[in-house]
């Protein structure tokens, strides 16, 4: 049940997982007093002295130091020395907003957000509306916080509203800020590079300024936008973390301040850098969402809550459990090198090897030879497809498999003539040579001619070809951060309004083809990150597609994303991007973690290893439900040893499928006894590769040998189910 309580100054927002406390003090000054464990009742007077008053009715602005005030919503310039979470300049040039609660409702369910993804309600969730005013300026912020039934999770976002007579302008909007009582902690971030996204880095959080951030235009493949603190020696099953994602893809800051007197601050929002957005009288601004989550159960329990949320709340929820087509991709089968037959003949294979789904990749339209010319140019290459796109689909489902095709609406070749036509839709400055990358410019999606555009242009590739799943790249990153249709005093705010455009089109279109696929992709994993899931239940993890590469891409991953947006492929050998020779078994149990699919030439397998491949997609068809659908535990961390292991567990716990990756071989020593997570301890299971019989207390207890063959990259993947009485 959630209650939210207001009596005594103090709001109290509980469910039976966290408790969240804020404190009206006089004034309308709004303080943060607790998040954390549900409590029963909060006494405010201990947390209040300890923030350096004496008690509520004691505070004045005057006489107590902002600089020590746990606050919700801080700005710069009253005292407060540490970052302010929105910072807005007024007519007088005076850059701090002195934000005073003015009302506060409670609201059934959960208010949309303006143009922005947001969690949903799904039932039984409420929502704690707060406006706060500052009477210098007329700005005025709405504050939102919702909570879930059964999660331990809050949901917060800022509006900010113009209500005064002058211009404002915002230079800083976070979405949320999170004052703790103290900095004993360690800050957890996920960053990484191409072809290695999402590493895992934990340090001890110290004094001062710290955390992630992109300025890329995009959430990019370097940070996500995430951060954690944990407690020292918090682990996968044991221990607190308190942390924040955002509902974004675009440049944001996750950061944490250590402050003088050993108490933390927590903020993520949009990155300021490159921000400065001018409202005008009646104009507002809404800021992404962001949510917070809390564990008791350690990293393990923080990464149960993500899933959940983003399951329940946030995928598009007609595909949260639908099963996933397995799929053959054409990129490493073929790359831009490509004509009817061939691709025909790979699909026929892949039809031959138990698949479900072909897509084509980069390619098929305009002149595109290489990744020099023709994006924007999104008709038919007939050099290369003669019949047309139709003809093709019309032999690829003769095999037996349905279509899927690879687009990057969101670029311009100048090679191209959608350039030539409309040189100005590309983002420029007016007067500087545009500075491409990957030989391209990206479109101004800020634009509403260009979002048209975009629209049509993917309406019109489903409506030819019939495509089921769309796979949307999007390949660099910012440079020329301007505009054509802005003035010069609003040109800062195009990276936010890119963002807003680029979700308006992801929306016209998921509705408008609710049944098709759409598979987010960014040079790899470049935006994986909690906004684009809301339009693609499934994003490509990495372009790096190496056993022992995925097992850190992946197990990273997992830290925040459930297994079932991963889009997680087997690829040739020597692998394309590591050149590692790895045994298929093993590129096998990788992907499995994810929406499985391949990433080669089925015709150069050899006839074992086509037998091998229809074995391994009957069994990725067989334990979908419980892969995709269960509830997923880390069992061992590739940052931390030389294994790698994971398990999902069915909701019922009667399947599991476990997964055991060594990445060197290793002489002399025991195999590993791994304790296994997740199943019920009173059950028997059968081990179906073994046919070795366990108790379930027996194989979390003791755990489960992995006799694992000798050689680098050995894989197991176990099926571990219950023994009917
Ligand atoms: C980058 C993607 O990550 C690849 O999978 C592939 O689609 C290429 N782009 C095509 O250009």
């Amino acid at each position: 049940m959630i209650e939210i309580i207001r009596e005594n100054r103090l709001i109290h927002l509980r469910n039976a997982c966290i408790s969240y406390v804020m404190a009206e003090l006089p004034g309308g000054v709004l303080a943060h007093l607790y998040f954390g464990a549900p409590l029963r009742t909060l006494h405010p007077q201990g947390l209040l002295r300890h923030a350096g008053i004496a008690s509520i009715e004691d505070f004045t602005v005057q006489e107590c130091s902002l600089d020590k005030l746990p606050q919700e919503l801080p700005s710069f310039g009253l005292g407060d020395m540490r970052p302010g979470a929105v910072t807005v300049e007024g007519p007088d040039g005076s850059w701090s907003a002195d934000l005073r609660l003015v009302s506060s409702e409670v609201i059934d369910g959960k208010p949309a957000l303006q143009d922005l993804p947001a969690t949903r309600d799904a039932g039984g969730s409420k929502t704690l509306r707060l406006t706060l005013r500052d009477e210098h300026t007329g700005l005025e912020a709405q504050l939102l916080y919702t909570l879930f039934e059964h999660l331990p999770v809050v949901a917060r976002s800022v509006r900010l509203r113009n209500t005064g007579s002058q211009a404002l302008r915002v230079t800083r909007l976070h979405s949320l800020c999170l004052d703790l009582p103290d900095d004993k902690w360690e800050l957890i971030t996920m960053n990484g590079a191409w072809g290695r996204e999402r590493g895992i880095y934990r340090r001890p959080l110290m004094p001062g300024f710290q955390g992630t951030a992109s300025r890329h235009g995009a959430s990019s493949l370097q940070s996500s936008p995430f951060l954690a603190l944990a407690r020292p020696g918090a682990n996968e099953a044991h221990g607190e973390v308190i942390a924040a994602a955002l509902i974004y893809s675009g440049s944001f800051t996750a950061t944490v301040f250590g402050h003088q007197y050993g108490s933390a601050r927590m903020l993520i929002g949009l990155n300021d850098e490159d921000f400065s957005w001018l409202l005008e009288p009646g104009e507002a601004l809404q800021s992404p969402e962001a949510v917070l989550v809390h564990s008791r159960e350690g990293i393990g329990g923080m990464s149960a809550a993500f899933h959940a949320l983003w399951r329940g709340h946030l995928l598009p929820q007609r595909w949260v459990s639908q099963p996933r087509p397995v799929l053959f991709n054409s990129w490493e089968a073929a790359y831009f090198d490509f004509d009817e037959d061939k691709l025909v003949a790979i699909a026929k294979a892949a039809a031959e090897a138990g698949a479900d789904l072909f897509v084509l990749d980069d390619g098929w339209f305009g002149h595109r030879d290489n990744d020099c010319t023709s994006l924007g140019d999104w008709y038919t290459d007939r050099r290369k497809l003669p019949g047309g796109l139709g003809c093709l689909v019309d032999k690829v489902r003769d095999t037996g498999l349905q279509f899927g095709i690879w687009m990057e609406p969101e670029m311009i070749s100048p090679e191209s003539d959608l350039y030539h036509t409309h040189p100005d839709w590309a983002m420029q400055i007016p007067g500087r040579e545009p500075i491409t990358s990957r030989h391209q410019l990206i479109l101004d999606v800020s634009r509403e001619d260009v979002q048209d555009f975009m629209v049509e242009s993917v309406s019109q590739t489903i409506r030819d070809s019939g495509a089921v799943y769309i796979k949307w790249d999007m390949n660099r990153n910012y440079s020329n951060i301007g505009s054509a249709v802005l003035p010069p005093e609003r040109q800062r705010k195009l990276p936010h309004r890119y963002m807003i455009g680029l979700y308006r089109v992801m929306k016209r279109l998921t509705e408008a083809f609710p049944d098709v696929l759409f598979e987010g992709c960014s040079s790899g994993g470049g935006r994986f990150d909690a906004g684009l899931l809301y339009f693609c239940p499934q994003y490509w993890c990495s372009d790096n597609t190496d056993v022992l590469s995925r097992c850190r891409i992946q197990y990273g991953t997992t830290i925040v994303f459930p297994p079932s947006t991963m889009g997680c492929h087997v690829s040739a050998v020597p692998n394309h991007q590591t050149a590692r020779v790895t045994p298929l078994n093993a590129r096998f149990a990788a992907a499995l973690c994810g929406s499985f699919g391949y990433e080669l030439d089925p015709r150069k397998l050899t006839d074992e290893e086509r037998e091998e491949v229809r074995r391994q997609i009957t069994y990725a068809h067989e334990t979908e439900d419980t892969r995709l659908n269960g509830r997923f535990y880390r069992l061992l961390s590739p940052f931390e040893g030389n294994d790698t292991a994971w398990i999902s567990v069915r909701e019922d716990q009667r399947e599991a499928v476990l997964t055991f990756i060594r990445e060197r071989s290793q002489v002399n020593f025991f195999p590993t006894l791994l304790p296994l997570r997740g199943l019920n301890p009173d059950f028997t299971y059968r081990v179906e590769e073994t046919q070795e019989v366990y108790g379930g207390d027996e194989l979390m207890q003791a755990g489960l040998l992995m006799p694992v063959k000798p050689g680098d990259a050995e894989a197991l993947v176990y099926t571990i189910r219950t023994v009917e009485a």
